[in-house]
């Protein structure tokens, strides 16, 4: 049955592809109430006895969303344990504490600047270009079908040593298996199918271990004991559609800014020294992912507001990226503005493990396409290009013309 559906059509839709154009004109309405606002949790569950209703806040302000992700003990990730723990088994994204740091410690190094040297030239590169080829000649394309929807997933499975013609398949699980939060049976059978593809695989490396990141699993070690294959699974399971969803959103949103503001485009094609600076702002401009979530462990106050013990909060990165207070015309996309950090990669223990990965992949893709693309400009035919989406946000589609 899950293969008649298209699961990536599915979750676009789940998270307000179609019903939700922009959520940030409602985020700085929030941010208009207060740095942290109490959410109406029965419109958001349709319903329900009030008295039985969970109390859920959202911090809406940077100083807010910053103060939230910095105190992990305060605010917890175990928010996460009903949904994504249940799915991807023992992860660093549901631990806390000195749990998370143990386990995180294991994989750190792999994802530090300087190992993913190799990565960029042996397989980002190669990947991309390959891409590119099978369009170049043609004049026109669609850049997200093409280019950045399956570009990091080819990385991420190449880091992993997963066979290129599984691709489909595991890609499919992966979106799956994060979509549990609107199809909960489905998610559960790909997390299933996903374990039952990948144990093999991880029994293989222990034997044999190479250069991939599954090597680097198999062979870690805490308190003298090798990672069981139950840990090295929840890794995986949160590393692939990790790796996968969320670059080829941040890529494709930095492309839109780029190609609407063709002025920007020429400026980072003809000077591209100021590629660093247009991958933050693209993060900054439009997040792939607005908000992310934890659980409050005790009485505490945020910016002047009380949150109690048990209420679930909701940090919308998306509307800290947007805080007028911090960044002037947050709306704009705008490379020449000053550096200032944004919370696009969340911030404190549980900061986005894959940054720099994102960071080199998104350069490698839109260094290739100025490289090789002249004129790149959207297809002026091309009715209502637009990104789209509440919760995951990017271009559907990206029809270019060039040459
Ligand atoms: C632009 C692309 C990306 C964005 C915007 C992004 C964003 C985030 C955010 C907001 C978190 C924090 C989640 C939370 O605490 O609730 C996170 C965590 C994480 N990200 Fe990324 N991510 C990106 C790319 C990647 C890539 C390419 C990988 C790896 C292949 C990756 C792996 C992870 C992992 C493993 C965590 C969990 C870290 C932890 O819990 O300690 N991410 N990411």
């Amino acid at each position: 049955m899950s293969e008649s559906v298209d699961p990536f059509e599915l979750f676009d839709r789940a998270s307000g592809a179609d019903t939700c154009r922009t959520p940030y004109p409602e985020f700085a309405v929030q941010r208009a109430e207060g740095p942290v606002v109490k959410v109406n949790a029965s419109a958001m569950m349709g319903g329900g006895d009030p008295e039985n209703l969970p109390e859920i806040y959202a911090a809406v302000s940077y100083e807010a969303v910053s103060q939230v992700l910095r105190d992990g003990k305060t605010f917890s990730s175990g928010a996460y344990k009903d949904s994504m723990g249940v799915v991807m088994g023992p992860t660093i994204l549901v631990m806390d504490e000195p749990e998370h740091g143990r386990y995180r410690s294991l994989i750190q190094m792999a994802f530090s600047k300087k190992s993913l040297a190799h990565w960029e030239n042996d397989l980002v590169r190669p990947i991309v270009n390959g891409l590119i080829d099978k369009f170049a000649d043609r004049g026109s394309a669609d850049l997200v079908r093409e280019l950045t929807f399956p570009f990091p997933v080819h990385v991420i499975a190449g880091m992993l040593g997963l066979p290129d013609e599984d691709l489909p398949q595991f890609h499919r699980w992966a979106v799956e298996l994060i979509s549990v939060a609107f199809n909960w049976e489905q998610g559960i059978k790909s997390a299933g199918m996903l374990g039952e593809y990948l144990t093999p695989i991880i029994e293989a490396r222990r034997e044999n271990p190479g250069n991939d990141l599954i090597s680097v699993l198999t062979a870690g070690e805490l308190d003298g004991n090798r990672l069981d294959n139950d840990h090295v699974l929840g890794f995986l399971r949160l590393l692939l559609p990790a790796g996968a969803e969320t670059t080829y959103r941040s890529s494709s949103n930095l492309l839109y800014g780029l190609l609407s503001n063709p002025e920007q485009l020429e400026a980072l094609r003809e000077e591209r020294s100021l590629m660093e600076q247009a991958i933050e702002e693209g993060l900054r401009w439009e997040v792939p992912l607005t908000g992310i979530g934890r659980q409050c462990t005790v009485d505490t106050v945020v910016e002047g507001v009380p949150i109690p013990a048990g209420a679930s909060v909701q940090v919308l990165i998306g509307s800290a990226n947007h805080d007028e207070s911090r960044y002037d015309e947050p709306e704009k996309f705008d490379i020449y503005r000053p550096a200032r950090q944004h919370m696009s990669f969340a911030f404190g223990p549980h900061r986005c493990l894959g940054m720099h990965l994102a960071r080199m992949e998104t350069d490698v893709v839109v260094g290739a396409l100025l490289d090789r693309l002249p004129g790149l400009r959207l297809d002026p035919s091309a009715e209502d290009v637009h990104i789209t989406g509440r919760g995951f946000r990017a271009p559907r589609r990206l029809p270019v013309l060039f040459g």
